[in-house]
C-alpha cells in the first residue's frame, strides 16, 4: 500500500495533493474573492486557496480549476455552490472571551454609561441594549456578549431588553452558531462561575448555551460589502474584530463608513486592536481605553 494510503474503520482515505494553478488563473480566483467578499488573498494563503478548491472540486467531480470556476460564476446552481464554497475560503477561528480589554472597555464604561441613560427612560419599549456582532462566525463572540450583558444586568437588578444580531458570510459558520452547542475545550476562557449560570452540560464533552441566552441573539447571513442593502435596527454597540484584517484597505474603509450609519448618537463600534489605523470619520471620536481600538458616534444632529 502507497504510503500516504491511511485506513480508518470502513473508508479509505488517500491524500490528493492539488493540482498547481498558474498565474492568470491564480489572479482570475482571487479576483473573484475580493470582489464578491473582500478578502484578499495574500501570496502565502495561496496553498490554502488550492487545497479549500481542490477538496470541493472532488466532492463534485470536477478536475479542473477553469470548468469549476465557470461552473461556480453560472446560473443559480454556480450561486448555490457559492454560498458552500465561501465557508470553506473563510477563516471561522474565533474564541469566547477573546479580547479581555475590550469587553473590560463594555463592562466598565459601556453598559454602566448606557444603562443609566436607559434607567431615565419611563417607557419600557425603548429601554432596549442593541448589539451588532459582524464576522461572529461559529457564534462564541456573540454569546460573549450576550453573557457579558445579562450578567451586567443580573448584578445591577436592572430590567432592560437587549437584542444582539450577529452575522456572517458563512451560512456553514452560523448554523454552528446558532445550534450554541461547544466542546468543552473551547469553554477555558470563560470564568466557571459564567458556565455555571449561562450552560446546561449537553453531553460528556459538550455544554450548551442556555436558551434563555439564545433568545437573545439572531444569526443572520450578511455579506459585509453588501451593508447598505442590509436591514438592520440602529446599534449601541458594533463588535467587529479579527475580520477587517483579511481585507484591502478600500474594503476596510468602505465597509466602516457604512457601519457607522447603523451606530446610535453615542453608539460604540470596537474593533480589534491595531487592526486599522489609517481610518477617520468626522461622525466618530476616539474612545481612549487601554488596549482597545473603540470610536463613539459622535451625538449631533444627524439622521439616523
Ligand atoms: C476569524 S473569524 C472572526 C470571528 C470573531 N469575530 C472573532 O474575532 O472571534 C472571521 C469571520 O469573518 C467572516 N467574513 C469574512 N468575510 C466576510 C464578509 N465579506 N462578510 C461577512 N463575514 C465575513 C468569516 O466567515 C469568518 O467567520
Amino acid at each position: 500500500m502507497a504510503a500516504e494510503d491511511q485506513h480508518s474503520d470502513k473508508t479509505l482515505w488517500r491524500y490528493h495533493a492539488p493540482a498547481s494553478m498558474d498565474r492568470v488563473q491564480l489572479a482570475m480566483w482571487s479576483e473573484l474573492l475580493e470582489k464578491r467578499t473582500g478578502i484578499c488573498l495574500a501570496e502565502n494563503r495561496k496553498s490554502f486557496l488550492l487545497t479549500s478548491l481542490s477538496t470541493r472540486m472532488r466532492e463534485l467531480g470536477y478536475d479542473s480549476y477553469d470548468a469549476y470556476f465557470q461552473y461556480l460564476i453560472t446560473g443559480r446552481c454556480g450561486a448555490i455552490e457559492w454560498e458552500i464554497l465561501v465557508d470553506k475560503l473563510t477563516v471561522h477561528e474565533s474564541r469566547f472571551y477573546r479580547d479581555p480589554h475590550a469587553l473590560a472597555l463594555i463592562q466598565d464604561q459601556f453598559l454602566p454609561e448606557l444603562s443609566s441613560k436607559l434607567g431615565r427612560l419611563k417607557n419600557k419599549q425603548q429601554k432596549s441594549i442593541d448589539i451588532w456582532s459582524l464576522g461572529c462566525a461559529t457564534g462564541e463572540e456573540a454569546y460573549s456578549l450576550a453573557m457579558l450583558v445579562e450578567d451586567f444586568m443580573l448584578n445591577n437588578n436592572l430590567d432592560g431588553y437587549y437584542s444582539i444580531t450577529a452575522t456572517d458570510i458563512s451560512s456553514a459558520a452560523l448554523s454552528t452558531a446558532r445550534k450554541g452547542i461547544f466542546h468543552i475545550n473551547r469553554l477555558k476562557n470563560v470564568p466557571a462561575r459564567l458556565i455555571n449560570l449561562f450552560f446546561n452540560s449537553e453531553d460528556q464533552d459538550h455544554y450548551r448555551v442556555v436558551e434563555k441566552l439564545r433568545r437573545r441573539i439572531c444569526f443572520a447571513r450578511l455579506n459585509s460589502l453588501h451593508l447598505s442593502r442590509a436591514r438592520l435596527g440602529m446599534m449601541d454597540l458594533i463588535y467587529c474584530q479579527n475580520v477587517l484584517i483579511y481585507f484591502k484597505r478600500r474594503y476596510r474603509h468602505m465597509m466602516l463608513d457604512q457601519i457607522v450609519k447603523y451606530l446610535r448618537p453615542n453608539g460604540v463600534l470596537i474593533l480589534g486592536a491595531g487592526e486599522i489605523s489609517d481610518w477617520r470619520h468626522t461622525e466618530m471620536e476616539a474612545v481612549n481605553y487601554s488596549g482597545t481600538l473603540a470610536f463613539k458616534r459622535i451625538q449631533g444632529e444627524f439622521q439616523s
